[in-house]
């Protein structure tokens, strides 16, 4: 599909089919989502699959009665890093180091600029860049689904708390951000009719 027409395709689906995605799109939409840019290349996030129903049916807990998260083919969370600027940096100076075939302590300097640079946030404002970092993340992923004819619904309505201890995220020094639900939409789901409700050109677009 052209972008603009998989673009008005997508919708947010409310009511997904039984119909599961094939695994070797899911490993395209993985790798998609893998090469999303983030600051300074750092990636602050990491995304987990969530297979297990069981697991699905205590995140519903959690979704705001939302049952897509159990009915639909894929279930994705974004969940961003609370370990702090060292460990970010540290984690990705290991990946640069690795493909690029250099020492760490070649990075020395980097390293040094890229804690001195994000190291003046706090935990907390730390914790809201790396939630911006995934939701670029979550964008690419809604327009590489759109265009591979694959349904979604990204969804904040749901307790971060409630799927950080569902996921046992805290132990893998990472909250919620966003989760997105992946599928193919129900034929009986009667938001597929609803127009799209955008500003015009004219109300979005300020040319200064
Ligand atoms: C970050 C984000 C969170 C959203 N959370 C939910 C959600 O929890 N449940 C839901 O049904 N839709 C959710 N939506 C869908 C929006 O309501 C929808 O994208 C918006 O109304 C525009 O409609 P469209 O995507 O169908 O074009 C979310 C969208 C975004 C981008």
């Amino acid at each position: 599909m052209k972008l603009l027409d998989a673009l008005n395709w997508r919708y947010a689906v409310k009511q997904f089919s039984d119909e599961i995605i094939p695994d070797v799109v899911i490993t395209d939409l993985v790798r998609a989502m893998s090469l999303t840019p983030s600051c300074y290349g750092l990636q602050p996030y990491q995304l987990i699959q969530v297979n297990d129903r069981a697991v699905r049916q205590q995140l519903l807990d959690h979704a705001w009665g939302q049952n897509k998260v159990v009915d639909c083919s894929h279930l994705f969370v974004f969940g961003v890093s609370t370990k702090g600027i060292e460990s970010i940096v540290d984690r990705y100076l290991a990946q640069q180091a690795h493909i690029n075939s250099e020492l760490i302590t070649e990075l020395d300097g980097f390293r040094a600029y890229l804690i001195k640079t994000l190291g003046g946030k706090s935990n907390a404002q730390l914790i809201e860049w790396a939630h911006r970092q995934a939701y670029i993340a979550l964008g690419n992923l809604l327009t590489s689904t759109a265009v591979m004819n694959i349904d979604t619904c990204p969804m904040e309505g749901i307790d971060p708390a409630g799927f950080d201890q569902v996921l046992g995220l805290s132990a893998m020094g990472l909250t919620t951000s966003v989760a997105c639900t992946l599928g193919y939409r129900s034929v009986d789901d009667k938001q597929a009719l609803k127009p799209k409700i955008r500003f015009a050109k004219h109300d979005f677009l300020r040319v200064v």
